[in-house]
């Protein structure tokens, strides 16, 4: 899978090539159509996550097409965690197609990371605002792995909810490919800005343990070769962040970030996570709002995640039958 450098090619033809406007307007036309209208539209009951039947496999397929992602739900409201869900859960990702695993700094044995709140001393996941109770903003999961050879572009996730807080911790969420659709019908430059191979830097960025991050350049949007899918990277955030300086990828940025703030998008949906449901997602733009937590050790708020540089299988333009 590609997990060397990228350097996308701006599409010659299909939806996403601005010059293509017939197959932008069949593929607009469908997209706006099939995409389901609510969340409870994205949820699939399931049986046993290390043996979706092919009902529910399918299920899953057809919605992650439709809208890039799917709320599975397990059922299982007792907030029992462990390796032994963590490894059902990667079971559960290989099922579709989800094997190339991130390797992440906070991972544990079973190549999950635990996003719970922790103390300072618990290293490295200490000091990052996912480990918090604070909102985290708009975003696609790894913006910042992308541009620097060997970096693993995040293209599909499980985020899985083992315990829920007190009170809060919603995720809001919308599939790129609407935002792209959002964009390009407000003005198809914006479109054009965000796929230059320079429209977002993010800096170097040195490790706990020394080790650097090299510099991330590179576009918001871009459409991998071999599956023809449109894939995104983006946040929200301000700060070690650098846009492209001109006019037109700052009024793109502006945008985007008022369609992701503002509440006339019919397809933003948001959600609060029961123990036992969890997304699988195409890396779709997604918040947590913040939240309070319990006290009592052992209950806090608990959400499994892996991150795969391959996407949700056959979800590729090129792929979908
Ligand atoms: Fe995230």
């Amino acid at each position: 899978m590609n997990t060397t450098i990228l350097t996308p090619a701006m599409p010659t033809s299909g939806p996403f090539c601005l010059g293509d406007i017939e197959a932008y307007r069949d593929w607009r036309t469908w997209k706006l159509e099939a995409h389901p209208r609510s969340v409870a539209d994205l949820v699939v009951p399931l049986a046993d996550p290390t043996a979706p039947t092919p009902e529910e496999k399918a299920r899953i397929l057809d919605l992650c097409r439709r809208a890039n992602m799917a709320v599975y739900d397990t059922g299982d409201r007792s907030g029992r965690a462990g390796p032994q869900l963590e490894r059902a859960l990667r079971s559960f990702a290989a099922h579709f197609g989800m094997t190339a695993v991130e390797d992440h700094r906070s991972m544990d044995d079973e190549a999950v990371v635990a996003i719970e709140v922790v103390d300072e001393t618990q290293r490295p996941r200490s000091g990052f605002i996912p480990y918090t109770t604070r909102r985290i903003l708009w975003h696609t999961d790894g913006y910042y792995k992308y541009g620097y050879p060997g970096a693993p572009v995040i293209r599909s996730m499980t985020l899985h909810c083992a315990r829920q807080g007190r009170e809060g911790g919603v995720n809001e969420l919308l599939d790129p490919e609407i935002a792209y659709i959002r964009l390009r019908d407000e003005n198809p430059e914006y479109a054009r800005a965000l796929m230059a191979p320079d429209a977002m830097t993010i800096p170097e960025f040195v490790e706990e343990d020394g080790r650097v991050r090299p510099e991330s350049r590179g576009p918001v949007f871009w459409v991998d070769e071999d599956t023809g899918a449109l894939q995104m990277r983006y946040t929200e955030r301000s700060r070690n962040i650098a846009w492209r300086d001109d006019p037109l990828t700052r009024e793109a940025v502006a945008f985007l970030r008022e369609l992701l703030r503002g509440d006339d998008e019919p397809f933003l949906f948001r959600h609060r996570m029961e123990p036992g449901q969890g997304l699988i997602c195409n890396n779709v733009l997604h918040t947590r709002t913040a939240f309070t937590d319990w006290e009592e050790p052992g209950r806090g708020r608990l959400m499994y995640r892996s991150r795969y540089s391959n996407r949700i299988m056959d979800t590729g333009l090129k792929q979908a039958a």
